[in-house]
């Protein structure tokens, strides 16, 4: 077993690193201040093959697979963590199920352009009354003639308004739960697709987040992805990929807080001595760089599993519980660390404190996660 990462991947993480120093740390408080994605950012992470990681070279992509973006996101979140998410979506939850559950005629038509940047990837699953019980989904779709009508809503859709692929799931049958569920390629040209609210965020506020209004809704038959009634499996295989994703999100802001938390404590003086001297704040530091070593290495093996295409269900779960709970503690010792400092928006800590909550509730809630991992430890029960 060699823990050492092999130099492509070195690589890769160098040159996010580079990018997310460079480009995305300067701008990432600007940005959050404003509430806007930066569209400039997309060409150049385009460019480095960063929004094509899944999909196959044939396509466009760099066909890197899940560790490589989940080492990528790791540095992107550690400067801007609306960029991380934007990216992971993209990534994991758009272009990933079409590269796997797409028919030829479909990977044609989206991946290259994925790959490429020319367009956004969002995912539809949740909406305003189902968010943990996404079986429960309303959404109705109903086969006409060679299209599918769709209605019904879909709340807290990450880049919903400037995405030019949704991946939308519906259900053609609510008495199936589960098994009605069909998941549709959605474009915004399509007739009765409508961007409703921008949501107002605690955090991630650089990132876009609206609800979807779909008012018969016409998809063409050739756009339902996979089977009908097959689209619970694929939100659920997209999921246990984008879990992961946020788990390195999780990491790359644990890992921000860390850095910061290093830095000020070795320049702030208290009591005729940096503050780093005193075992409260070193503790503190020594919890965030345990929690990261965990972190990573959960992380890295949840996605070398599904690169090997070996069960990760659990695993995946499991990655994202701890980080994104690790991202919390650490945002909250980052800020007791800069005491008032950290309170106040001259330092980036307050950031990483509202940017870290939201790990623990979208792409599946930690209750969720600890659910999924009691389920897979417990087995059927008698
Ligand atoms: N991977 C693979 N298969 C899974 C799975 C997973 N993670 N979770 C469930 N399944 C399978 C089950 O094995 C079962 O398969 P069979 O029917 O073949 O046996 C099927 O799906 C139904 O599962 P359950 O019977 O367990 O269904 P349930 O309704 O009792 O529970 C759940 C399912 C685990 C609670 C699921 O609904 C879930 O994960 N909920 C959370 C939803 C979620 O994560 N939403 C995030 C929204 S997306 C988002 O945030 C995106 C964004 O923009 C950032």
């Amino acid at each position: 077993m060699d823990f050492n990462l092999p130099e492509e991947l070195q690589l890769i993480q160098q040159t996010a690193r580079d990018f997310a120093d460079r480009e995305l740390a300067p701008l990432a408080r600007r940005l959050d201040r404003e509430e806007r994605f930066h569209k400039e950012h997309w060409a150049k992470l385009a460019g480095l093959g960063f929004l094509g990681f899944l999909i196959p070279e044939k396509y466009g992509g760099a066909g890197l697979g899940n560790l490589a973006l989940v080492i990528a996101l790791e540095e992107l979140n550690r400067a801007c963590a609306s960029t991380g998410v934007t990216v992971s979506v993209h990534n994991s939850l758009a272009g990933g199920p079409v590269v796997k559950f797409g028919s030829e005629g479909q990977k044609a038509r989206y991946l290259p352009k994925l790959a490429s940047g020319e367009i956004f990837g969002a995912y539809a699953l949740t909406e305003p009354g189902h968010g943990s019980d996404a079986a429960a989904l309303e959404t109705r779709a109903v086969l006409k003639g060679d299209r599918y009508v769709l209605n019904g809503r879909k709340a807290w859709i990450t880049s919903g308004a400037m995405a030019g692929l949704v991946i939308a799931f519906a259900t053609v049958d609510p008495s199936k739960r589960s098994k009605g569920i069909t998941a549709f390629l959605v474009e915004p040209s399509f007739p009765g697709f409508k961007v409703g609210r921008h949501e107002k965020k605690l955090g991630i506020r650089g990132s876009e987040t609206v609800e979807l209004v779909f008012e018969d809704l016409e998809v063409p038959g050739v756009n339902r992805l996979g089977e009908e009634g097959g689209g619970f499996a694929i939100a659920m295989d997209s999921l246990n990929g984008g879990r992961i994703g946020i788990a390195a999100q999780a990491i790359g802001i644990a890992q921000a807080c860390l850095d910061a938390s290093v830095r000020y404590a070795r320049e702030r003086r208290q009591f005729g001595r940096p503050i780093a001297h005193f075992q409260p704040v070193q503790w503190k530091i020594a919890g965030m760089a345990a929690g990261l070593e965990l972190a990573r290495t959960l992380a890295h093996k949840a996605a070398w599993l599904r690169d090997q295409g070996q069960p990760h269900t659990r695993e995946a779960a499991i990655a994202k519980l701890h980080a994104s709970e690790l991202a919390n503690r650490a945002a909250t010792d980052a800020v007791q660390i800069h005491g008032g400092a950290g309170y106040c928006t001259d330092f980036p800590v307050e950031r990483y404190f509202r940017d870290a909550k939201v790990t623990e509730i979208y792409e599946g809630t930690s209750e969720i996660q600890r659910l999924v991992i009691a389920r897979g430890v417990l087995g059927d029960l008698p």
